[in-house]
Formats: structure tokens, C-alpha cells, sequence
């Protein structure tokens, strides 16, 4: 305890939660080779001191990132996400579905409200209550933060809550920007629809849409 690297990152054998206990032990079972654990947060080449942005997604997605161990790494969304990243400069590199592709974050570090792949990519409220000490650990442990881009409703309101704020203060709407009212420090949320598979095939997301939070987010961290 102590070191903000501990505590901001569970261990991969975490086992608060039950039921994602239950369904890692299935996943092991099914598919050995994969990564089957705590998904640790993607932090930038600079490591926690050169974040500035910080982007909070739901939870790994079973195929994806509980396959390869790095958020959004082989999911769907993770194809718009690391495109977007690097066309606002907040990644180099090419990103190729594989942790070890060698793409870098730039300033920014992406995380999961829940770090464990949830049945049915729904985790529930006792899981996301779990989790939520290690998201405050995270925002806390990067003291140049200025930034937190939200994607989802989920990520928006476990982010307001690991930091003690209330949510009927912040409404989530796709690019909002929301000054968030902390004693310590200045913080900015911006929210976004999740860029899932679902989002962009129904149109409720569109890349120009995805791409208007992160001109957003980047405008803000002058970078
Ligand atoms: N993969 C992640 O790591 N997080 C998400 O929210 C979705 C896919």
C-alpha cells in the first residue's frame, strides 16, 4: 500500500467480484492462451507523469482486451479508438490488434470503469462499485492530468462517482465538456458514446462525432 502504481492497478488475479471470478475461471478453462484477468490500464511511453488525458472505458471486451491483456486491443472498438488516437496525435505507431504492435501512447492513458471481462459486457452495480477505488487511484495517481474523456454513460457516472461528485450535477451528453467541481485540483470531463460495435453500426456514433471529442479533449490539453 502506498505506492499509487498498487493501488491504481489491481492485480490480475484480482477477486472482489464473484461472479467475473467465476466467468475468468470459465474463460480459462476455454481459452487458455489468453490474457484472462485484470486488464491493466494502456499508460503512455512517459509513463503516469506525461498523462494528460485520460480515457475511461466500460470493461474489457471478452475477444479483446481479456484476450490480449491492453485496453480496447482487438475489439471492435478499439479499431475506431487507436485510429482517432492517432490521428490527433495521441498515439505513434501502427496499431495492429496486439499488444506488443508496438504503438505508444502520446499524453494520453486509457483505462476500464471495470477492469474484468463481464458476462455479456454488462457488469453490475456491485462489480462497478469494486472497481471503483482503483479508478480513483488511477485519476489520483497522475498529477498532470488535465483531461478525462468519458466513453459511455457507465464510464461517466463510475468516474463521477470514484470522485465523490454528484451525478445529477452532470448530465452525460455526447461532447459535453463538464468543469468538474473538485477541491484539489482542475479537471475537465468531456463525454462520448462509446464507440462499441453497436454505436457505430446504428449511426449513433459517427467517426466525425468520435472525432469532435477528441479535437475537443486535445484542445484543452494544448496539445
Ligand atoms: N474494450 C475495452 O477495453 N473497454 C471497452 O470499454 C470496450 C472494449
Amino acid at each position: 500500500m502506498g505506492d499509487p502504481e498498487y493501488t491504481a492497478e489491481p492485480r490480475p488475479d484480482c477477486d472482489l467480484c464473484p461472479r467475473l471470478v467465476a466467468f475468468r475461471d470459465d474463460n480459462q478453462q476455454k481459452y487458455p492462451d489468453w490474457f484472462n484477468g485484470a486488464v491493466p490500464s494502456f499508460a503512455p511511453a512517459g509513463g503516469s507523469a506525461q498523462t494528460e488525458l485520460l480515457i475511461v472505458g466500460l470493461a474489457p471486451g471478452l475477444q479483446g482486451a481479456n484476450k490480449t491483456g491492453r485496453p480496447f486491443t482487438g475489439d471492435w472498438a478499439g479499431d475506431l479508438l487507436y485510429a482517432t488516437l492517432l490521428k490527433f496525435g495521441l498515439a505513434q505507431g501502427t496499431y495492429a490488434a496486439m499488444p506488443d504492435d508496438g504503438l505508444e501512447l502520446n499524453g494520453a492513458m486509457i483505462t476500464n470503469a471495470v477492469r474484468c471481462v463481464p458476462p455479456q459486457n454488462k457488469p453490475i452495480g456491485a462489480e462497478m462499485k469494486n472497481c471503483r477505488p482503483f479508478l480513483k487511484a488511477r485519476i489520483d495517481s497522475l498529477p498532470n492530468l488535465k483531461v478525462i474523456v468519458c466513453l459511455g454513460r457507465i464510464a461517466h457516472e463510475n468516474t463521477l462517482s470514484a470522485l465523490g461528485l454528484r451525478r445529477a450535477e452532470y448530465k452525460f451528453v455526447h461532447c459535453a465538456e463538464h468543469l468538474l467541481s473538485l477541491d484539489a485540483r482542475k479537471l475537465t470531463l468531456i463525454d462520448s458514446y462509446h464507440c462499441s460495435r453497436y454505436n457505430t453500426n446504428t449511426g449513433r456514433l459517427t467517426e466525425e462525432m468520435f472525432e469532435d471529442v477528441f479535437r475537443l479533449a486535445t484542445s484543452r490539453i494544448g496539445a
